[in-house]
């Protein structure tokens, strides 16, 4: 065994750094996490596989760490392409395509540089509702676009009015991106509407369901009871879907996918982005490789009964905190997005309260001053209690809120975008 390498450094002290940059990042904690991204790979006692899912897909990941997808990369390429079938399908589209990104800032990009590429012009402008991801904002000042963010209808911010959304669009309005599983409310936009309105105006939609996109459909085919309006490629106009595999897919990250309705689109992409339509060049395949252990092994049974568990974690959740005086759940959310919110109690304490008892959450400033965003998943089996109690200690002891705090989410900037 190799005493020093190169740098100097010993195999002891470097695994002792290892296990410091390990622990600051919280790796130790994520028993306590309730935020929609990290390693979130699935492994829960109620679920009959456990941790054996798991463990093959870090052996995946780890068996494909050293490729990339461009010269070397065949085997990654034929496991990307059975992913894109495979979802891209169970979409709603007859010919599947797509690619898989670094997650699903890079999959709202590659969708509107398509857009732009079939619009054939420089600039524009691009429609959604402002409960659109911050991401949506950040891909128009990368690529010259202006963001037409159109406003809820007032005291519904989970809501969309189609009306507003059809008389904003512009000459220059190159495509419309509507929501399916927004951040932080859980909704789901009015798809079909939307649809039609894009294709009265002859304009690319596409719809960002980073955080739906991998549990609507196995809530749809576990006919779990909630109402879930069309929003995929069943509706017509919709070109593309983005859908993270970090997030309900389960997989590790980064790892997200695009589809497009059929493959003329996916050569749109590719004009604009070659060689793949994907903003990055080089493509690691570890990720790929992981998130194809999870279909391989999950397949569309397993998503549906992690869908079901999820759900029913999730519901604890809001069951738990509706019970707490003072605490608010906001209406509307279709899948594993809960916003918890008061009207009454500061909740900025209650948030210092629970992240220094080792929760992880993310925190949003609107409703102001601060709500707590959680999105249960499968390992959370058992936590529920934990937390709600925590929160109920919390909340008992938080001060009211004063008028002005109530709204507007300027002076709370550490407490969220
Ligand atoms: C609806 C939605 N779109 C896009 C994104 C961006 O995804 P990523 O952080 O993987 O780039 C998120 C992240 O939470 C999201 O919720």
């Amino acid at each position: 065994m190799v005493d020093r390498f190169p740098s100097g450094v010993s195999r002891y002290d470097f695994l002792d750094e290892l296990s410091r940059l390990e622990r600051a990042s919280r790796f130790d904690q994520t028993e306590r996490n309730y935020f929609d991204e990290g390693p979130h790979l699935i492994s829960s006692s109620d679920l009959p596989w456990g941790d054996e899912v798991r463990h093959l897909s870090v052996a995946a990941y780890e068996r494909f760490i050293h490729g990339e997808t461009w010269i070397t990369g065949g085997g990654a390429r034929e496991m990307e392409r059975e992913i894109v079938s495979w979802m891209g399908g169970l979409l709603g589209s007859v010919d599947p395509a797509g690619f898989l990104t670094s997650g699903g800032s890079e999959s709202n990009m590659c969708a509107i540089l398509t857009a732009k590429q079939r619009a054939g012009r420089t600039g524009g402008s691009v429609v959604f509702p402002d409960n659109g991801h911050y991401s949506l904002h950040k891909l128009c000042r990368m690529f010259d676009l202006e963001p037409i963010a159109v406003p809820a209808p007032s005291g519904h911010l989970d809501r969309v009015d189609p009306t507003a959304i059809e008389a904003a669009i512009r000459p220059d309005t190159i495509a419309i991106v509507a929501t399916a599983g927004t951040w932080a409310y859980g909704s789901v936009d009015p798809i079909a509407e939307i649809g039609a309105i894009a294709q009265r105006h002859d304009l690319y939609l596409h719809v960002d369901g980073a955080f739906g996109g991998y549990i609507l459909p196995f809530l749809e085919l576990g006919g779990y009871p909630a109402e879930i309006p069309r929003w995929d490629f069943r509706v017509p106009g919709v070109c593309s879907i983005s859908a993270d595999l970090h997030k309900n897919g389960m997989a590790p990250p980064p790892a997200s996918t695009l589809f497009f309705r059929e493959s003329g689109l996916l050569d749109l992409a590719k004009e604009i982005c070659p060689p793949n339509g994907t903003i990055s060049g080089t493509r690691g395949t570890g990720p790929i490789a992981g998130a194809w252990a999870m279909y391989r092994l999950l397949g569309t049974p397993g998503y549906v009964e992690v869908a079901r568990k999820t759900m029913s974690l999730r519901d604890e959740i809001v069951r738990g905190a509706e019970a707490i005086p003072g605490l608010q759940v906001h209406p509307g959310s279709l899948i594993n997005m809960t916003l918890i919110h008061s009207t009454q109690v500061d909740l900025r304490p209650v948030v210092d309260a629970l992240r220094a008892a080792g929760w992880m959450f993310a925190v949003r400033a609107v409703p102001g001053p601060a709500s707590i965003v959680l999105a249960p998943m499968p390992h959370n089996e058992g936590q529920a209690p934990g937390f709600l109690a925590d929160l109920a200690a919390a909340v008992a002891v938080a001060p009211a809120l004063t008028g002005s705090e109530a709204v507007g989410a300027e002076k709370v900037s550490s407490y969220g975008f």
